[in-house]
């Protein structure tokens, strides 16, 4: 009892930094900006942006976003925009006492599992003068960029502020393309041969295909999910059904983690029909995200391509909608709190957008949400430093602890609180 209410009350005072900042709102204020705004929302950035706690945006002019966007695919421009989110928060005083005047932090880029070696992070230098560079972490590379002026501080949440020129990493300019790109192929190669056969042989592969260029969300269960216990005989479906159930795997728009975390409504899938049928809903933890059917949920478990408007993702269960499969069975027993084996990106190696996360094994739950073993009793004093790490990598760290620590979504600690 007296623990809960300790979680309880954590809880709750993290619970106010949920949709603490709204980077759309705040750049809605600056006219200049509307061009690197417009594009953060395009590629759901803005999502990732808001799910996030102590960041710095380096905000781009319209002169100097629209230098960037040339005609590029709006997947090499989300990567390109994913180094200009900082996952530390520096504000003007912070950015002249850089410890040893020089550092490399790490981005957004760095977190999705593309980023070989340290091509995700940027180097931020005090130059003489006053001036503060800024550019790429390969060794070598120009600081081609400068400190141009502060547009928004929210202590120690988001810092934006605007830099002269884009930071450009050569590596990033070749993004991997989804209109040209062989969803069966990706699927086999991501551990989903069961799912991609399945796909083929009821002829739903041909309706994927035809809704990547609008906007599509596939989540592909691994090829361990159809063999696991209590799994429904998929062979006793009629073809309507099994069209329906695969069908209900798939999102008619480009849903990346950042806007599963921050999506409050039911989202409809391929196989939504009018009405608020074949829905998913979603529960957060950290970096996790988990979709909730109303019969099972599944951990969503790798990124397979994230390629603006198109997204794969491995789901560690198979997704059974009430619709097809009734009401919850079984409840598996409630997960035990877990301490803090934080899910964090590791900041050097490519890593996929999701880590093991303390919900892997959570129950069916019904709509309403339940409380989880959360991380939340972890000690406040290591998020303190994530506003001066010594190191880029403690400073990652520490910013995927926080992460951890907050993003916790509201629901679940209203719940808490009135039980
Ligand atoms: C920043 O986030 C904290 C929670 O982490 C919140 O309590 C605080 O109100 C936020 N600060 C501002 C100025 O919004
Ligand atoms: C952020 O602000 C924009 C513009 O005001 C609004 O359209 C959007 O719904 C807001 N996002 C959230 C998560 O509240
Ligand atoms: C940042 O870049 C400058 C110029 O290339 C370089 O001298 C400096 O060592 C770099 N800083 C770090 C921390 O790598
Ligand atoms: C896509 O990949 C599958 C499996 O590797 C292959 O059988 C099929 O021929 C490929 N389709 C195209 C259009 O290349
Ligand atoms: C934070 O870092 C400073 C030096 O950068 C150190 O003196 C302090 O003890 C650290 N605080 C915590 C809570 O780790």
């Amino acid at each position: 009892m007296g623990s809960v209410q300790l979680v309880a009350i954590t809880l709750a005072l993290l619970a106010t930094a949920i949709a603490a900042h709204n980077i759309t709102e705040i750049l809605n204020e600056f006219p200049e900006y509307s061009l690197f705004n417009s594009y953060l929302s395009q590629t759901k950035l803005a999502d990732e942006i808001n799910s996030r706690q102590t960041l710095t945006v380096l905000a781009l002019d319209n002169g100097a976003m629209s230098a960037l966007a040339g005609k590029k695919p709006l997947s090499v421009i989300k990567n390109e925009l994913e180094i200009h989110v900082v996952l530390d928060y520096f504000d003007p005083k912070k950015l002249h006492q850089i410890p040893d005047g020089s550092t490399l932090s790490t981005t957004l880029y760095q977190t999705t599992g593309n980023a070989p070696g340290n091509i995700g992070f940027v180097n931020i230098t005090d130059l003489q003068g006053g001036k503060v560079g800024f550019g790429a972490a390969a060794p070598g590379s120009k600081l081609d960029s400068s400190y141009t002026k502060a547009v928004k501080q929210i202590p120690y949440n988001i810092s934006v502020i605007q830099i002269s020129a884009p930071i450009i990493v050569p590596e990033i300019a070749n993004a991997p393309s989804g209109s040209d790109s062989n969803v069966t192929a990706l699927l086999e190669k991501a551990g989903c041969k069961t799912f991609a056969s399945l796909l083929v042989s009821s002829g739903v592969i041909k309706t994927y295909q035809s809704a990547v260029e609008k906007g599509l969300t596939i989540f592909a269960p691994n090829d361990e999910a159809f063999k696991a216990d209590g799994v429904p005989d998929l062979t006793k479906l009629t073809n309507a059904d099994l069209v329906s159930l695969l069908l209900y795997h798939a999102v008619p728009s480009y849903t990346p983690i950042g806007s599963l975390k921050t999506s409050k409504d039911p989202i409809s899938t391929l196989a939504t029909n009018g009405a608020a049928e074949y829905a998913l809903t979603t529960r957060t933890a950290g970096d996790s995200v988990t979709l909730v059917t109303g019969v099972d949920s599944s951990r969503v478990a790798s990124t397979v391509l994230d390629a603006t408007p198109f997204a794969i993702f491995t789901v560690d269960s198979i997704l059974l909608p009430s619709e097809l499969f009734g009401n919850s069975p079984s409840p598996a027993p409630a997960p035990a709190p877990e301490p803090v084996t934080a899910p964090s990106p590791a900041p050097l190696a490519p890593a996929p957008v999701e880590a093991p996360s303390p919900l892997a094994a959570s129950p069916p739950a019904p709509t309403t949400e339940t409380p989880e073993g959360s991380p939340a009793d972890a000690p406040e004093a290591q998020s303190e430093n994530s506003t001066s790490p010594n190191s880029a990598v403690a400073n990652a760290k520490a910013s995927a602890l926080l992460a951890v620590l907050v993003t916790v979504s509201a629901p679940v600690i209203s719940f808490y609180l009135l039980s």
